[in-house]
């Protein structure tokens, strides 16, 4: 979840819970797709979608979207039509069939960019990317914990490709954020609605996920704490 930054590691299990009860499941991948491990099959979900622009690194524009069987025969046996034309998906699916239909006119530079950033997957490995994205985010989240700052959710539910850390008492969460995109071109993002103000979001995905950018943020945020007479007791140490 990217607005608090928390993996959900028991997917098997809520969709085992799900089939029981007669539900399905649709998974927000949007955030791991590439970055951390996705088992659609193995985990049962019925329906998952993600976005181009995060770890995969390629421009917004196309969903990849995937449905299974079970859903696909709910989809396919709805009774009403649905609302909007541009979230019919059996005419999307229709469109992908062997024998094609027209739905919309696809947005071919969008879809060859997606290849191109599936065939960079392809070639590091999907573990190896996954690997990637924990090993630098780890050196991310040790340099944080060395500064002084406090990881928001516990180790089990740590998201690699998007790191959560409190806000410290005294320290002014936007001035960080403005001190380190002026001085260091570096952007990362405050606490949404209940947490706004409490949490600083900091982005580690696909291409960037590097460790030479893990130093300058370090190094930045370092600066920012400093600046703003934020007890570097803990930095010195
Ligand atoms: C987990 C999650 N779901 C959905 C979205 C919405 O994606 P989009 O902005 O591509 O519509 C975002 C956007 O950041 C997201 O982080």
């Amino acid at each position: 979840d990217t607005t608090t930054g928390i993996l959900q590691p028991d997917v098997a299990e809520l969709a085992d819970i799900a089939r029981d009860h007669d539900a399905y499941t649709i998974m927000d991948c949007v955030t791991s797709l590439s970055g951390v491990e996705v088992q659609v099959d193995d985990w049962g979900v019925d329906a998952v979608y993600g976005s181009p622009q995060k770890c995969l690194s390629c421009t917004p524009g196309v969903t990849p979207l995937t449905v299974g069987d079970r859903a696909r025969e709910k989809i396919l046996g709805r009774e009403t039509d649905p609302k909007s034309w541009y979230l019919d998906l059996a005419g999307v699916m229709e469109y992908w069939g062997d024998d094609p239909s027209y739905h919309h006119t696809p947005p071919t530079s969008s879809l060859y960019g997606l290849r191109e950033s599936l065939r960079l997957v392809a070639e590091e490995g999907l573990e190896a990317r996954w690997k990637r994205h924990r090993d630098v985010a780890g050196a991310l989240v040790e340099g944080l914990e060395d500064l002084g700052l406090e990881l928001f959710p516990d180790r089990d539910h740590w998201l690699p490709s998007l790191n959560t850390v409190r806000v410290p008492d005294g320290v002014d969460d936007a001035a960080v954020i403005d001190f380190l995109l002026s001085e260091y071109d570096i952007e990362i993002a405050g606490g949404l609605g209940e947490l706004s103000g409490e949490l600083w979001r900091i982005g580690c995905m696909g291409h960037s996920a590097r460790h030479q950018n893990v130093a300058a943020l370090l190094t930045g945020m370092k600066e920012a704490l400093a600046a703003q007479e934020y007890d570097t007791s803990a930095i010195e140490a």
